[in-house]
């Protein structure tokens, strides 16, 4: 199979699979890959996120639904990726979907958001059970966590840490913030490179998350040395 294929996965509806799901494969695309979405989700957030986009302006990965494939999600992704060089399969909640577990079959990473608060992560712990199954069979399967909807407040913070501390999964050095710019950039169809200059500090948060899963699935080239530091949840306003 020639493309790499992240499976963006939580359980959790509402931590943002789909925007980091977007996010990334516009990012891949403005760095020269061919990237396909899998929209895995029968919500079909994301194939409504490149259906707002303007004829002039399309999104620039390809978006397709195969929500109904079912457990047979893999087999339709092993067929597609021969054109791709990464495919993004966008998980729907729940854990017991058969969809997220097909995607984990073949996935080289799975990439869990989570909200940085203790019971959203209590409640994401479903998805490390799940990735740890997949990964006696998918022996190759990498994990990432990365935190989502990050706010500046540091005693939460902390309570988090702790609680990741127990979480079985390594956690991205990147962040994303809380911004609105995040949103709207779905509503237009669009990433968050193509929002101006109030999308700064976002562009940034997701160039080095980008920067970060390519370190993790090209260990051998020097992508690895180009990772920047990250961890953009600092005193900035929220934009
Ligand atoms: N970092 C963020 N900042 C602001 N809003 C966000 C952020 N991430 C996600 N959202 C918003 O939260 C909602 C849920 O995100 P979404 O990506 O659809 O989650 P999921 O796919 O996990 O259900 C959406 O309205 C989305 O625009
Ligand atoms: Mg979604």
């Amino acid at each position: 199979m020639a493309a790499k294929v992240i499976a963006v996965a939580n359980q959790k509806g509402g931590v943002g699979k789909t925007t980091v799901s977007m996010q990334l494969a516009g990012t891949l695309v403005r760095r020269g890959y061919r990237v396909l979405v899998v929209d895995a989700d029968p919500q079909g957030t994301a194939l409504r996120w490149a259906a707002s986009a303007q004829d002039e302006r399309p999104f620039p990965a390809t978006v397709v639904g195969l929500a109904a494939a079912g457990n047979k999600l893999h087999r339709e992704v092993v067929k597609l990726a021969e054109d791709y060089d990464y495919v993004i399969v966008d998980c729907p909640p729940a854990v017991e979907s058969i969809n997220s577990r097909s995607a984990l079959l073949i996935a080289d990473l799975a990439l869990v958001p989570v909200i940085p608060s203790p019971p959203d992560l209590w409640a994401s712990a479903g998805i490390a059970r799940l990735i740890e199954e997949a990964s006696t069979v998918n022996s190759d399967l990498r994990s990432l966590l990365v935190l989502n909807l990050c706010q500046v407040n540091r005693i939460l913070l902390k309570d988090t840490l702790h609680v990741l501390q127990d979480f079985p999964l390594p956690l991205a050095k990147s962040q994303l913030g809380l911004r609105e710019v995040y949103r709207q950039s779905s509503v237009y169809g669009v990433t968050v490179h193509e929002m101006g200059a109030r999308a700064e500090t976002a562009v940034r948060e997701v160039n080095s998350l980008t920067d970060e899963i390519l370190a993790i699935l090209h260990p051998e080239s020097s992508q690895a040395d180009s990772v920047s530091d990250g961890g953009v949840n600092d005193a900035e306003a929220h934009d």
